[in-house]
């Protein structure tokens, strides 16, 4: 088979053993393609908005004949999906507004699913805020190299839990975690964060607020775990 990315494989090795899977903008199909070799009873849908892409996922999934357990779904999101009990969902590749505008959308069709696997290419702690609204937790947060850039990918599952500011912006899991990866992408969010904040003009100070708060949280994260090493 193709082989995967490295963030496709962590992805598909942070699906456990459910049911059901939708993989949402599923592109090529590769990484529902892994997940019908990995869980030989699992039913999988593998549905995107564009045809083309649905295309090249069908012929696919015709090469490595799994039509019997793949089924290729055009759609916006979930609009033409009804999700049985027991399913996971895996929206990867998309920034965090589209992500989030997909599962608001249709936020009443989430009843049965039971786990939310979520790689956003943007905006962690606005995706991490508005899923956990949705009545989801966070179960697990997995960082990935790839191709020089790190990716966050977050597993949520059905529950209540609360998390301050802090912790949607840094993710509760990595700082508990504190892996030298974090260590990296704490480094490279502050220099971001550091020259991003001289440029917001002066009068928008909401944002500027925001922005301020972040590089705090940054920093004392920085600190802190230098403070570990040190001792
Ligand atoms: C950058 S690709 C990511 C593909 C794959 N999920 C990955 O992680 O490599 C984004 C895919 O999401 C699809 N997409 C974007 N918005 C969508 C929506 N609202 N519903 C379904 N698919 C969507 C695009 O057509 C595209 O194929």
């Amino acid at each position: 088979m193709t082989k995967l990315s490295k963030r496709l494989q962590c992805l598909a090795n942070l699906a456990l053993e459910n049911e059901n899977y939708i993989d949402i903008g599923c592109d090529h199909g590769l990484l529902a393609i892994a997940l019908a070799k990995k869980y030989q009873n699992a039913k999988i849908i593998a549905s995107d908005i564009n045809e083309n892409a649905l295309s090249n996922a069908k012929k696919n999934i015709k090469k490595y004949h799994l039509e019997e357990k793949i089924e290729p779904i055009q759609s916006n999101g979930l609009e033409n999906i009804i999700p049985k009990k027991n399913t996971t969902i895996i929206i990867s590749g998309m920034g965090a507004h589209t992500i989030v505008g997909i599962l608001n959308q249709s936020y009443q069709k989430l009843k049965n699913v039971s786990t939310l696997i979520i790689q956003s290419n943007n905006d962690q702690d606005f995706l991490r805020k508005k899923v956990t609204r949705l009545g989801y937790y966070i179960k697990k947060e997995t960082l990935v190299m790839d191709a020089n850039i790190i990716y966050t990918i977050i597993v949520f599952e059905k529950g209540y839990h609360f998390y301050t500011k802090k912790q949607l912006y840094l993710g509760p899991c990595l700082q508990k975690e504190n892996s030298p990866l974090f260590q990296k992408k704490l480094k490279q969010d502050l220099e971001k964060m550091n020259t991003f904040y001289p440029k917001i003009p002066k009068n928008h100070f909401h944002h500027r607020n925001i922005t301020r708060r972040k590089i705090k949280y940054l920093n004392k994260a920085l600190a802190k775990s230098n403070k570990n090493i040190n001792n």
